[in-house]
């Protein structure tokens, strides 16, 4: 194999390590719609991988076309060393596939469902009862396990979903948007789960529309706007890409407000709420400064909140018609 097709790129640990998933000017169109126009992407194995974007972004079809399910229209992609066009069988043996909407057959019980699945991936009658006993224990369903599926919650659906994906014992597995529609703590469960299966190694390819999601579990995240990557890298490095820090200042004492929005430089006034704002990167030194002038002016500010910039602010520069705000958002916390 040509060392073109199996890209490696370099770790903390100085050893490169192969790529699970990369692809290289990919496209796909419906009808005169361009969904993906010349998508490259680099994914390492046993990392975790996000792809965001707002509705209709393509992200599915990115999913479906990794995953074999549909055929992409230029490009090339290779999963797990395969290529998805030339070697579809040598990608399904490697993946497993959660997608957006439910694999779970309602109308028959969670093990049954796991066992047909053993079943599609050819275990033996003994070793599908294994396999199916172990996940069902892993993912707490075991109670459920006899009753039917359409009994189950939208959290316990999913996680069965998840155990379903995981009967082959794939290397690479793709959620598609793994936790839309679960409560908090049914999300931060599926989180938990999520960076089990990726201590075990596997590498993990999901797509959410929650920029918390992306934040907490994934090395690498990728924004997808208007068919093409607006921007990828560490949650970090996206963060640093738009402006967003700032300093909020609230008064309850207006002549305290006015004599601060007179002194103080760069701020933005919102006379209403007798708060200032100034463009900030948070850290201690310019925070002390602030501090240390409303002290001596002897000003009492009644509250002082920092705003970094977050995932937020970057899917809503990077998705909202290219256009980067100029103001932040009033958003504190
Ligand atoms: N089979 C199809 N025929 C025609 N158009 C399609 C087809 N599948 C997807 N599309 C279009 O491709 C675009 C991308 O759809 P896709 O499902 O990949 O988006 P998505 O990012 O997964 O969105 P969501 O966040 O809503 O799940 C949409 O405009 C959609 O209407
Ligand atoms: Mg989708």
């Amino acid at each position: 194999m040509p060392s073109s097709v199996m890209p490696t790129s370099s770790r903390a640990d100085g050893h490169a390590s192969p790529a699970a998933v990369s692809t290289v000017g990919l496209r796909k169109s419906y009808g005169d719609k361009t969904v993906l126009d010349s998508i490259d992407l680099h994914i390492p194995a046993g990392s975790v991988f996000a792809l965001l974007g707002p509705n209709g972004a393509g992200k599915t079809t990115a999913v479906k076309i990794l995953s074999t399910l549909i055929s992409a229209d230029g490009g090339q992609a290779q999963v797990a060393g395969h290529d998805v066009a030339t070697s579809p069988d040598g990608v399904r043996a490697a993946i497993g596939v959660t997608g957006q909407f439910s694999a779970v057959d309602g109308l028959i019980t969670g093990e049954e469902n796991m066992l047909l699945m053993a079943d599609l991936h050819h275990l033996s009658k003994r070793e599908g009862r294994r396999v199916t006993a172990e996940l069902l224990e892993r993912f707490d369903l075991v109670e459920a396990a006899k009753k039917p599926a359409q009994s189950y919650s939208g959290g316990m659906k999913r996680r069965l979903d998840i155990a379903m994906t995981l009967v082959g014992s794939p290397r690479i597995i793709f959620l598609d948007e793994p936790t839309t529609g679960l409560d908090p703590r049914s999300r931060h469960n599926m989180w938990g789960i999520i960076r089990e299966l990726v201590s075990d190694g596997v590498t993990v390819f999901l797509t959410t529309q929650y920029l918390e999601e992306a934040d907490e579990l994934a090395d690498r995240i990728a924004v997808l706007n208007d068919g093409r990557i607006a921007a990828e890298g560490s949650a970090d490095e996206l963060k640093r890409l738009v402006p967003g820090g700032h300093v909020r200042i609230r008064f309850s004492d207006p002549s305290a407000y006015r004599s601060a929005a007179a002194a103080l430089r760069e701020v933005t006034r919102d006379d209403e709420a007798l708060a200032l704002q100034m463009p900030s990167d948070g850290s201690q030194r310019e925070l002390r400064s602030i501090l240390d002038w409303l002290d001596a002016a002897g000003v009492e500010a009644d509250e002082l909140t920092v705003h970094t910039p977050d995932l937020d602010d970057v899917f809503f520069a990077l998705t909202g018609g290219g256009k980067v705000p100029n103001q932040p958002k009033e958003n504190t916390r």
